[in-house]
């Protein structure tokens, strides 16, 4: 796989990291200070971010939706990962834009691969397929051990802990593994950030790491 297509000015860069590594709140103040650094930063997310995609995420994350396949689940990712590509990614790097995207291919292949049990050679292809054979000139992964996580998530709960629960925190560890062996395996694309500090030293240090690969 290739690099986004040297004939796009733009840059991408994802966010990535199981749930409560506080990704949202980390993109909103990277991309504050970008902008301040005088980037021209474009924000949006997976799945969603354009219309269809945002209706595809609204299908997938439905909690009625409980008799919902694995694979109709990964496909749904998929569709909504394509339709973002072109109507959104695309144009804005094609502008010159530092587009930074809230999960991406990484999440497919974590949550779907190792945390569903899919194959992860599938869903690599699937991945290829929806976004041209690119990837990420730079994905930031935010780590948290897995108890961090879900305490942040569930932190009003004070009840006992369920079967639901166990299986989340069973799924949320192979999920965080998954991102870790991605991790290790491209290690020059994915770079590595304890989520488990404050909010203002994650930043920071995701901004340093968005310049230097800005400066390469
Ligand atoms: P969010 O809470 O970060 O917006 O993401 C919604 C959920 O979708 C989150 O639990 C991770 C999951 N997800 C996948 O399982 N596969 C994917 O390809 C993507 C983009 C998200």
């Amino acid at each position: 796989m290739e690099n986004v297509k040297t004939d796009q000015k733009g840059q991408l860069i994802t966010l990535e990291g199981p749930d409560g590594a506080g990704k949202t709140s980390i993109l909103e103040k990277l991309a504050s200070l970008l902008e301040a650094a005088g980037y021209e930063v474009v924000t949006t997310r997976e799945p969603g971010g354009v219309t269809i995609s945002e209706s595809i995420r609204k299908i997938i994350l439905d909690v009625e939706n409980t008799s919902m396949d694995n694979k109709t689940e990964l496909l749904l990712y998929i569709a909504a990962r394509r339709q973002h590509w072109v109507e959104r990614v695309l144009p804005a790097l094609a502008a010159g834009k530092l587009v930074l995207v809230d999960r991406f291919i990484d999440s497919s292949v974590a949550y779907q691969g190792y945390g569903r049990g899919l194959s992860v050679n599938d869903i690599t292809w699937l991945n290829a397929y929806a976004i041209d054979d690119t990837k990420p000139q730079l994905t930031l992964l935010f780590d948290v051990p897995s108890e961090v996580g879900l305490a942040r998530i569930e932190s009003a709960d004070v009840r006992e802990v369920n079967r639901l629960d166990l299986e989340k925190l069973d799924m949320h560890k192979r999920v965080r593994q998954g991102y870790l062996d991605l991790a290790k395996a491209d290690p020059d694309r994915i770079k590595l950030v304890n989520a488990n500090q404050d909010l203002e030293t994650v930043v920071a240090t995701a901004f340093d790491l968005v310049q230097a690969n800005l400066a390469k």
